[in-house]
């Protein structure tokens, strides 16, 4: 019934970049195209550049936000000041159980890159059993990590891993600039065999601390999808149209394609799709279209009063997504970010040295460092739960170690920070829709730390990063613990649960809210080959097709799943 899908979309604004190949107004819009991308983020603009690239095959782009082709995203350093900023669509989590009734906000980028535009440009992949696990429940052994090495970023620095011909491939890095705490944190891993050093995290065996990789390219600047995938001359390609301050609000059928507008000031158009729809809106876009459109759970469309038109009840659940704290220790040195940020003549000194050379602080997240940890084997929450953990070379929990808090705000002392994620939550929420009006705000319940296993692995993981902080290498340097956390009594389960509670944020890497399944399963909204099931020319191409979240920053396996998905439309539709 959906067999020639028409895209409804709501008129926002336009803007119009001299130079770029990006439309002017919907008046340029061709009739249709063979094929319109939902969302020209980090999935998105990979499968554009792809399907593009044959000249043949007109492409649409519809963004909801603007081109992004600013400064302030540039800059590697300031990634945490884009967080509530113009550049993210600030969505609110619903209260959640697990963390005592409070909302989070759960940030996600808007405009040409979406989340890559704004991210903490970390890249790592997890491990080797994460995708094996995926291809396995799929039933689809083409997803597997062997499979995938053509798709893999390509790593511009260390000869050996994973990397691929392509060209316009997303660029990965290790740090360009140390830290001063660099030196203590291998220390650590030569004293502690908890913390073992791993030369290449990125390898399918995750496990223990090793240098960083980075989306940042060699002159010091953000590398994301739009500066990668949407470079001048794939956006100037004839064949592509970009559309921006766009809001696609739903997908209808040919049949039901009037005109219809929401208000007097906006106005609605429709654009065929010859060939295919990709939704690439992101983990919590992607489900709230489709729920619009109709394709959902019945009754819960229903009971908002949207017309359901294709049962899919899956469509919104098993979204999943990694919680995050972050720990302060105050430390015995002034070269931390605090004195950066307190600092006008320093921060200025520093922002010309990156203008001028790209270098120095503003060319680092300020992330050298990931670990990824295990609970050991004989942790008593085995004793209740079954390991959710894609295998033995999969990590529980991750820290990072940054040489000051890149997180807070100005403050007169010195600190490093730990922040910790669980890589393997068991807590499963939902998208939901609150009315029928397609410009509303979706509920969006990531549940974090709803199950006990989650609780459980934060619990060990703070227990496990003050263990870090208790070897040698760091006396004389971290002095004493800081804030809230400094009163914690670390044996007391009680007293830790509460500060959990109080503190743990988004991990902002949420995926599984439109799951890929294996073909004819009674779950899951696409099959392997990441169309919606039970429906023609509709495809699922961003993070919420991931159906087990991968121990892993999810950009990288957002990456790597949009190369393949580009590569599957291009062979069913035999184009170049
Ligand atoms: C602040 C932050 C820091 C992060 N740090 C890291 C990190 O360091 N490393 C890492 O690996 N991952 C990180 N992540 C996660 C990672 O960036 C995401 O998992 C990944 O980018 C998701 O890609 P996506 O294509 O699924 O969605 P997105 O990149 O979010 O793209 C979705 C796009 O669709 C657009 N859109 C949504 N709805 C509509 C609509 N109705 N109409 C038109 N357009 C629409 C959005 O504006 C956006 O451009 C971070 C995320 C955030 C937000
Ligand atoms: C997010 O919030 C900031 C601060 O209030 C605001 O400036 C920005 O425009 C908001 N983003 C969007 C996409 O509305
Ligand atoms: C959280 O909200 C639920 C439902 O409204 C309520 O039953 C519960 O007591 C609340 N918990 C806390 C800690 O406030
Ligand atoms: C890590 O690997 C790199 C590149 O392969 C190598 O140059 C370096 O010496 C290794 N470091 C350690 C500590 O093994
Ligand atoms: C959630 O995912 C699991 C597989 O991981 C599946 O068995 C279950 O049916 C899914 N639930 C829904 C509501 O889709
Ligand atoms: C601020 O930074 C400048 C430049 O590095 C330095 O000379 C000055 O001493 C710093 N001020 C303070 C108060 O630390
Ligand atoms: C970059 O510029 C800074 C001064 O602003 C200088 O100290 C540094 O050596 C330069 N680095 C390179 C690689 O040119
Ligand atoms: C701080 O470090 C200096 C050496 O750099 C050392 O002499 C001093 O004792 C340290 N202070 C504390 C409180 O450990």
């Amino acid at each position: 019934m959906f067999s020639s899908p028409v895209i409804f979309m709501q008129i926002v604004a336009y803007l119009c970049f001299a130079g770029a190949k990006i439309l002017g107004s919907t008046d340029d819009l061709l009739n249709q195209y063979d094929f319109i991308i939902v969302g020209g983020g980090t999935a998105g603009n990979v499968v554009a550049n792809r399907l593009s690239a044959d000249r043949r095959t007109t492409v649409l782009v519809i963004e909801a936000g603007g081109s992004n082709d600013v400064l302030d995203l540039q800059i590697p350093y300031l990634w945490t000041s884009l967080i509530g900023s113009a550049y993210d669509w600030n969505s609110t989590s619903t209260p959640q159980s697990g963390l005592g009734n409070r909302s989070v906000t759960l940030a996600r980028g808007i405009g040409l890159g979406g989340s890559s535009s704004i991210n903490a440009m970390l890249y790592t992949l997890g491990s080797a059993d994460n995708y094996d696990a995926i291809a396995e429940l799929v039933n689809d052994e083409s997803w597997s990590w062997n499979r995938l090495q053509p798709f893999f970023g390509k790593d511009v620095t260390q000869p050996g891993s994973p990397s691929s011909p392509a060209s316009d491939m997303i660029e990965v890095a290790p740090p360009r600039f140390y830290q001063p705490t660099d030196d203590r944190i291998m220390q650590t891993t030569q004293e502690n065999s908890e913390f073992p050093f791993n030369n290449n995290t990125n390898s399918g065996k995750q496990l223990g601390f090793g240098w960083s990789k980075s989306t940042i390219a060699p002159d010091g600047t953000r590398s994301s999808s739009r500066t990668v995938y949407l470079k001048p001359e794939v956006i100037n390609r004839p064949n592509l149209h970009v559309l921006l301050n766009t809001q696609a609000t739903r997908l209808l059928q040919l049949d039901r394609a009037d005109r219809t507008r929401f208000n007097g000031v906006e106005f609605v158009e429709s654009v065929h799709a010859k060939r295919e729809i990709i939704l690439s809106a992101g983990a919590y876009g992607t489900p709230h279209i489709l729920l619009n459109s109709g394709i959902g759970d019945a009754r819960d469309l229903n009971s908002v009063g949207v017309t359901p038109r294709h049962e899919l009840p899956s469509v919104g659940h098993n979204l999943t997504d990694h919680s995050l704290t972050t720990l302060t220790w105050t430390v015995n040195s002034t070269t931390t970010y605090e004195s950066i940020r307190r600092n006008e003549t320093l921060w200025a000194t520093l922002l010309e040295q990156w203008r001028r050379n790209g270098t120095g602080d503003f060319s680092s997240s300020g992330i050298d460092h990931v670990a990824c940890l295990r609970l050991p084997s004989t942790a008593d929450i085995f004793n209740s739960v079954q390991d959710p953990s894609a295998g033995p070379n999969t990590g529980h929990f991750e820290i990072i170690i940054t040489n000051g808090n890149i997180f807070g705000g100005p403050t007169s002392d010195n600190l490093i920070a730990a922040t910790l994620m669980v890589l393997t939550p068991m807590s499963r929420g939902f998208v939901k829709l609150n009315s029928a009006h397609p410009l509303d705000k979706a509920a969006i319940n990531p549940s974090y730390l709803s199950h006990r296993f989650d609780q459980y692995t934060m619990r060990e993981a703070i227990r496990s990063t003050q263990r870090f902080f208790d070897s040698p290498a760091w006396e004389g340097y971290v002095l004493s613990r800081a804030g809230d956390y400094a009163a914690v009594d670390l044996q007391d389960d009680n007293e830790l649960d509460a500060y959990i509670r109080d503190n743990v944020v988004s991990g902002l890497h949420p995926v599984g809210s439109s799951s890929m399944s294996p073909r004819g399963a009674s779950w899951g909204v696409t099959d392997p080959d990441l169309k919606v099931k039970g429906l023609k020319g509709l495809r699922v191409v961003d993070a919420s097709v991931i159906p087990l979240i991968p121990a892993a920053h999810t950009q990288g396996p957002t990456y790597i799943y949009a190369e393949r998905a580009a590569d599957i439309i291009k062979k069913d539709w035999d184009t170049v």
